[in-house]
């Protein structure tokens, strides 16, 4: 959350560092600012997304040779203009900050006895006039950062800059990613390579606790004991394309439609034959998942119902006990571990602060086998694991989550599917049927997507409705539920998930025309079941939305309304279930009029608790 840019270079930095952040924007897009250093420091905020910050350089433009710029999601006051970055203090230090500093209140009162005046309510503005308090004594930027950073508790990634040193800018890092962009003859610093693609390809992820001191022909990284360290040189294989919208109204829309290419990149490697590879986590793996007894995932959001999907596999591919968990209430408890236990994270960002918190319990706690299922290879997530297992879906910019979730559930199907093989609970020919089903996976993919023009459709039934039902059972019941929160996050829609069997239980009380119910009703042996449960709602007048297979005979009505998709393979059918789903949560929001990329007090990368 809170997206950061910086540059140090001979031209302008003020359109890279716009640029920067609008391809950060998904990060948070409360307001947004930009600062640089000349002669003085100079700084434009506003309220509201980049593109007003865009204007507003329009009207009063800013020149420059190094400058810092941000993007935010509010934790510590509203969002407004003095609330938003670059915060300076004296017109010497400006700074911009993802993350929370905990001890600000201290902090705050302290500096404000010592004369430092507070123009907003945010817990950064205590960082930039420590730091100001700092550089009186030091007279050196970076050492007044590396001193006021040892008073600092919470999460941080920091740019810098001074005035009386306009040539530098010093970044740091410690709970919040960060990583820095090499150029020729200048230097970037972002909370994430894609928004510098446009400018470098080369790239240097950050560790925690580094301070990095950048010049236009330098960059000097000190790690948090303040000694100077090499890290690696990474290149990215991302084009800069990658995270554009191209021919898309929005990204949520063109990432739905890479579905198959991300997960056909996902299987990629993956599959030998008729068997999937059993060193799936990489080289001697297979003896590892050979020895484990049991599963523990933890997750939060959409990644936490792939982890519930994949408690169904586990348990009848693997016969292994799964438990899943959301990571803020794992964090917080005190979970029995064993040593034969894999505890498993997904995350699409592996940036997620209570996912990250809950691997480091984890690990205290004596979970000794730690793998993260992920899509951002370098993240802190996946350095934080003895083992990773990637999603290759690409970067995902929309907030709400489509591809990643879907190559969530295909790699915990290959993983559910190998250690069943390994552990001799899973049949051979059983696998075989799975790899089939998965080497067709990218075209059913394709075949789902062409419901769209029906789902378009049906989403007019949203347009004067407030509340939603999704219903599912067996391994379906995640997916409702991942149905429910795409709709709600997007659309604004209330909308809640409950397996069918439960809904005599208690929900059938708010069926009336006003409740759609959505049930994802695929032809598998708990159909007739379902069958049963949509009757009861239709005995209420509910108005009933059916996903299913052509096979399952259940006729439209006056208030049924049924999409046939075509035949689906049963273990893929969570899956490829989840498709018209996305489309429907989408088609509703335009429909309602929202922002379907950015939607209202969302961020992607929760990166604070
Ligand atoms: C919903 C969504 C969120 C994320 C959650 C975890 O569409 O995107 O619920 O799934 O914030 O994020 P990651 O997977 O990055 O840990």
């Amino acid at each position: 959350m809170c997206g950061i840019v910086g540059a140090v270079a001979e031209r302008n930095v003020v359109a890279i560092l716009l640029a920067g952040l609008q391809r950060l924007a998904y990060r948070g897009y409360d307001s947004a600012g930009l600062a640089v250093s000349g002669e003085a420091l100079e700084r434009r905020r506003v309220e509201g997304k980049v593109e007003r910050l865009a204007e507003l350089l329009a009207e009063r433009p800013l020149r420059g040779q190094t400058g810092i710029a941000h993007t935010r999601w509010a934790t510590h006051g509203v969002p407004s203009k003095n609330n938003a970055h670059p915060h300076w203090s004296e017109g010497d230090i400006a700074l911009v900050h993802n993350g929370i500093i905990e001890n600000h209140e201290a902090l705050r009162q302290s500096l404000s006895e010592q004369g430092y005046v507070f123009n907003s309510d945010t817990d950064t503005e205590v960082i930039v006039h420590l730091i100001h308090r700092y550089y009186q004594q030091t007279q050196d930027l970076l050492s007044a950062v590396q001193e006021s950073l040892k008073d600092l508790e919470g999460a941080y990634a920091l740019a810098i800059i001074c005035r009386q040193e306009p040539e530098r800018l010093i970044a740091a890092r410690r709970g919040s990613p960060l990583v820095l962009g090499l150029g020729i003859d200048e230097h970037f610093i972002a909370s994430d390579a894609s928004a510098l693609l446009p400018v470098t390809q080369r790239f240097i992820y950050l560790e925690e606790g580094d301070v990095v001191a950048m010049q236009r022909q330098q960059a000097d990284i000190y790690d948090a004991d303040g000694k100077r360290v090499e890290r690696e040189v990474h290149t990215s294989e991302l084009q800069a394309d990658a995270v554009e919208r191209g021919e898309y109204r929005h990204y949520m829309l063109k990432e739905i439609f890479e579905q198959p290419s991300a997960l056909a990149a996902t299987l990629e490697g993956r599959l030998q034959g008729q068997c999937i590879d059993p060193d799936l986590l990489g080289e001697g793996s297979a003896e590892l998942l050979k020895g484990i007894k049991a599963v523990q995932i933890v997750a939060c959001g959409t990644s936490y119902y792939a982890g519930l999907v994949a408690s169904y596999w586990l348990e009848s591919l693997a016969h292994i006990p799964c438990h899943v968990e959301v990571a803020s209430e794992f964090r917080y408890r005190e979970p029995l571990a064993s040593p034969d236990t894999l505890f498993i994270t997904i995350s699409q960002s592996g940036e997620t602060a209570d996912t990250l918190a809950a691997l480091e319990y984890a690990k205290t706690l004596g979970f000794d086998n730690t793998l993260s299922i992920c899509n951002v290879a370098e993240s802190a997530l996946v350095r934080a694991s003895d083992w990773a297992l990637m999603t290759h879906a690409g970067p995902e910019i929309g907030v709400a989550s489509t591809k990643a979730f879907t190559t969530q559930l295909l790699v915990l199907l290959l993983l559910s599917t190998v250690v069943g093989r390994l552990q001799g609970r899973l049949s051979a020919d059983k696998e075989t049927d799975i790899v089939q089903a998965l080497r067709k996976l990218p075209h059913d993919c394709e075949r789902m997507l062409e419901q769209h023009q029906a789902v378009t459709e049906l989403a007019q039934t949203f347009a004067d409705k407030q509340n939603a039902l999704f219903l599912g059972r067996g391994v379906h019941y995640p997916i409702a539920k991942e149905g429910a929160l795409k709709l709600k996050e997007i659309s604004y829609i209330h909308a809640e998930a409950y397996p069918a069997g439960e809904l005599k239980h208690g929900p059938l009380a708010l069926i009336d025309a006003d409740m759609p119910v959505v049930a994802v009703a695929p032809n598998d042996h708990l159909q007739e079941k379902l069958k049963s449960n949509l009757q009861e709602v239709q005995a209420r007048g509910g108005q009933l939305l059916i996903f299913t297979d052509h096979k399952a005979s259940m006729p439209s009505s006056d208030y049924v309304t049924v999409i046939e998709v075509g035949a689906v393979n049963n273990i893929s059918s969570p899956i490829l279930y989840t498709l018209p789903l996305q489309l429907l949560a989408y088609e509703a929001a335009l429909i309602k009029g929202t922002d379907v990329d950015q939607p209202r007090n969302l961020a992607k990368a929760v990166t604070v608790e």
